[in-house]
């Protein structure tokens, strides 16, 4: 399975800030330092820029967070799951076993310890395992430049429907950088409705709300 999601070798000034050991932010007044490592993990170890733009859109006040309950997809370094609960969210951030270890300790880094207790790091690898995830439990699903392997689409497709009722709000940060990209979305649209909310012109980053729909749920 390739495991980057875009040629390295046609983005090269956009690697060299994932290349550095560690990224800063500022999000819901508190400082996020989360620890990066390229050379260990790869993708899973670097700060995506959709990433920090849901970060941007759930601190304009764009999301309902306050106790709600939220799932992170592919969290990578954990930016969008640490500033979810920052925000009052309770959540569970998840990604691959190999990053797990490695996103904990971000996790672990990065909350006070008063909100300790509103955050989980845990297992999840698209499609498998779902029977250890309450089906539709989730307010909210959050997924940061995670729609890049065509061959996880079909996983990762119902992975969201697994988490996801009626009420469940799941938002997509994405940069479309190939056609596949375009063609997950028109995958999603056969099980949710699906609308652009926002789009990052500076960092090219869509973000993408959907909320599955009764009269979806048996097409
Ligand atoms: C491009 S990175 C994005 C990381 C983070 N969300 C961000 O935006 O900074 C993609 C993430 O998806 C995860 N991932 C890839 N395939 C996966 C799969 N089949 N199941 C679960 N996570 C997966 C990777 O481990 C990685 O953390």
């Amino acid at each position: 399975m390739a495991l980057v999601p875009y040629d390295e070798s046609s983005a090269v000034p956009a690697l060299a800030k994932l290349r550095e050991s560690s990224a800063e932010f500022h999000f819901a007044n508190h400082s996020v330092r989360l620890t990066q490592d390229w050379n260990r993990l790869g993708v899973a170890a670097v700060v995506w820029d959709a990433a920090v733009v849901l970060c941007m859109f759930m601190e304009l006040g764009h999301v309902e967070l306050k106790g709600k309950t939220a799932i992170e997809l592919g969290a990578g370094t954990g930016l969008v799951g640490i500033v979810a609960t920052l925000l009052g969210a309770n959540v569970t951030i998840t990604d691959r076993v190999p990053a797990l270890e490695f996103l904990a300790a971000n996790v672990h880094d990065n909350i006070p310890p008063s909100l300790q207790g509103a955050v989980k790091v845990s297992d999840l690898t698209w499609g498998e395992g779902l029977e250890n995830y309450e089906a539709g439990a989730y307010d909210l699903v959050f997924g940061a430049d995670i729609v890049y392997l065509e061959e996880t689409f079909p996983a990762l497709l119902r992975t969201l429907e697994h988490l996801s009722s009626e009420r469940t709000v799941v938002l997509l940060s994405c940069r479309l950088r190939y056609e596949r990209d375009e063609r997950f979305l028109g995958l999603l649209k056969r099980k949710f409705t699906v609308k652009e909310v926002h789009y990052d012109g500076q960092r090219d980053i869509h973000i993408y709300k959907a909320t599955r729909t009764a009269d979806k749920r048996d097409l």
